[in-house]
Parts: structure tokens; C-alpha cells; sequence
């Protein structure tokens, strides 16, 4: 824990209160219950390398915070990564997330000056580099990466684990490993596949090339690019709150079903798309929305 750390561990109890939240959902129950403070202000002195911000209702924001290291992503990184996403998956005030690094750098990857010593044996026994993928497998909240400058190897990993990538057009994407004497190790050569085809991302891989924004928007692995650093802010956000402004129950489920989609094949990605389907009849939420469109006003959900 970082020195100027100020979680607070309990036995027990939950104090609701507004930036306040547990992560007791994801822990076993035989662990203290941590309590994450976070803050609209833009200061978190619990974290040394990311800051948590609240920036419009119901949109968390984490931004990567490592400047001296291009937010390069080491282990106590992603820990801290890890716990805020987990306390925004927790915390019901928010709806959608939005992930960030600077202007210059997304993240310029795992943090190499930690792998060069690994040996085989400590980087298995250790399952390094799993626990990135606590943000796939616990993360029902939909996330936007906001992806300025360097996205390069972990943190090419990183943006395309997200929900949808928007970025600016001169991002500079890449998958380098292969010049350090190795190769993407948190999902690169799984979803940059899934997203621009086999022939683009062997070539990609094998050579270590580096595509731009504008690149990534053309080859559907960001969902639009934008001219400015600060268009690409506003526009992130602004997306970000109107996912945020609709009913939590469809939206979570609308998430679950697209990314079926990545693991099932077409008839049985369909058949489960129309399970989830029916099973929004059992919400309050359709029944609200569908009036509401009947009614021509807006609806109030109740994330039922
Ligand atoms: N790990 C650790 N430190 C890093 C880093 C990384 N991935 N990327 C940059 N840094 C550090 C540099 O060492 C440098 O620190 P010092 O000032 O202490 O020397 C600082 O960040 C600034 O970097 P540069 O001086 O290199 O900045 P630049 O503007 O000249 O170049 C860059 C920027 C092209 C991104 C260059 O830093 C670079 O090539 N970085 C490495 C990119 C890379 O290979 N990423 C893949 C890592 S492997 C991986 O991610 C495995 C996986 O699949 C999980």
C-alpha cells in the first residue's frame, strides 16, 4: 500500500456515502472490506500512478498518471488500475467509465525495466501479467479508453480491452515486442486479430510497425479518431454520459451480448442474443422505456 495511502480498512460495516464504495463483491468475504475514496477534484492521494476523477454524472474516469515512464505499465500500476475499476464496478453512482492517459502517452506499454529479469519460472509461477485481465473478466461497466500518444505493446493490450477505442488521429498504435525478443503478452495477438484480420495483424506483430489513429479508425479497432487532444476529451466524455444516461440493466446486458459475440460462433451468438433479449421483458426498464416512447417523454429509469 502506498504510504500516503488513505483506504480505509474495516472488519466490517459500509458506510454509504456519496464517493464512497466497497469492493466487498469481488473480494472473499474472509478479506477486510477496503474503502476506496475518490474525488471530483482530481487529487487522489491514496494512488501514485493513476488519478480518479468524477468528471460528469455518472462517469468515472481513470487516468493513467506515470508521465517520467510514458505511463508504462507496471505491476503497481495495474494494481491500483485494478482496485479503481473494481470500486467503480461497485459503486452504483456510476454507470460508465472512462479510461485516460496524457496527451503524449496512453501507456508505451508493460513496464520492460520489471520483465528484463523475469526468468520463465518466476513470470509462470507468479502468473504475470494475469491479473490485466481482471478488467475483461470483472468489469460489467462499459469502458471507453481515451488513447492520445504512444498506445505500444501492453498498452495497445490495454485500449483493446476496452468497450470502444476512440482516439486521435496521430495516436501511434503498435505491437513492438518482437524487437525486444519477445511477444505481446496480454491479448495483443488475440484481439488485434479479432479486430483488424489475420494478414494486418501478423504483419503488425511481426514486424513491430506502429499505426496511426487515423489507421486504427479505418481498421475498426477505434470506433472514430479525432483531429485535436481535445476534441478527443470532449467527445469521449460526452459519449461516456450518454451511456451513463441510459437504463443500467440494458446496457449491461447490451455489453454481455456484443462480447459474446467475440467467443461464440454466429447461431449460437444469436440464440444468446435472443435469451438476453427475452429476458429484458422482465425489466421494469423496458416497460418504462417502451411507455415512455408511447407517452413522447422521456424516460426515468430505475435500473430495474
Ligand atoms: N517500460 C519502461 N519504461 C519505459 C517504457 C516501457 N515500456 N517506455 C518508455 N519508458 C521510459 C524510458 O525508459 C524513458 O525513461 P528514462 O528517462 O528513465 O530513460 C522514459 O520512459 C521516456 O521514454 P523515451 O526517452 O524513450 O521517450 P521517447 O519520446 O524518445 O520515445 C517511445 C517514446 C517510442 C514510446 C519509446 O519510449 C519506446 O519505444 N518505448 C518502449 C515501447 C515498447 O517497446 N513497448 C512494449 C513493451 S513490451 C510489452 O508491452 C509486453 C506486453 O505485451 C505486455
Amino acid at each position: 500500500m502506498h504510504p500516503t495511502a488513505r483506504l480505509a480498512v474495516r472488519s466490517s460495516g459500509f458506510r454509504a456515502a456519496a464517493g464512497t464504495a466497497r469492493l466487498s463483491r469481488f473480494q472473499p468475504s474472509t478479506l477486510p472490506r477496503v474503502i476506496v475514496r475518490f474525488s471530483s477534484s482530481g487529487s487522489n492521494p491514496q494512488y501514485e500512478f493513476i488519478q480518479v476523477t468524477e468528471p460528469r454524472p455518472g462517469v468515472g474516469q481513470i487516468t493513467l498518471n506515470r508521465p517520467k515512464a510514458l505511463n508504462a505499465l507496471s505491476t503497481p500500476l495495474i494494481t491500483e488500475l485494478n482496485t479503481a475499476l473494481l470500486t467503480f464496478q461497485s459503486t452504483p453512482s456510476i454507470r460508465a467509465i472512462l479510461l485516460t492517459g496524457s496527451q503524449k502517452a496512453f501507456a508505451a506499454g508493460a513496464d520492460i525495466k520489471e520483465m528484463a529479469p523475469l526468468t520463465f519460472s518466476s513470470a509462470y509461477l507468479n502468473s504475470f501479467i494475469e491479473s490485466w485481465s481482471n478488467l475483461t473478466t470483472t468489469l460489467k461497466k462499459p469502458l471507453i479508453a481515451a488513447v492520445s500518444g504512444h498506445a505500444l505493446g501492453g498498452g495497445c493490450e490495454l485500449a483493446l480491452m476496452a468497450d470502444i477505442i476512440y482516439c486521435t488521429k496521430t495516436a501511434n498504435f503498435g505491437q513492438p515486442e518482437i524487437k525486444l525478443g519477445t511477444i505481446p503478452g496480454a491479448g495483443g495477438s488475440q484481439r488485434l486479430t479479432r479486430a483488424v484480420g489475420k494478414a494486418k495483424a501478423m504483419e503488425l506483430i511481426l514486424t513491430g510497425k506502429s499505426f496511426s489513429g487515423e489507421e486504427a479508425e479505418q481498421w475498426g479497432v477505434a470506433a472514430r479518431a479525432f483531429g485535436s487532444y481535445e476534441e478527443l476529451m470532449e467527445e469521449s466524455l460526452k459519449t461516456a454520459e450518454t451511456i451513463a444516461g441510459y437504463s443500467k440493466v440494458a446496457v449491461q446486458a447490451a455489453k454481455e451480448v456484443v462480447n459474446k459475440s467475440q467467443e461464440l460462433g454466429l447461431r449460437d451468438g444469436v440464440e444468446f442474443e435472443r435469451r438476453v433479449f427475452h429476458a429484458l421483458f422482465g425489466s421494469e426498464d423496458q416497460k418504462e422505456g417502451m411507455g415512455a416512447f408511447g407517452e413522447k417523454r422521456k424516460a426515468q429509469w430505475k435500473d430495474q
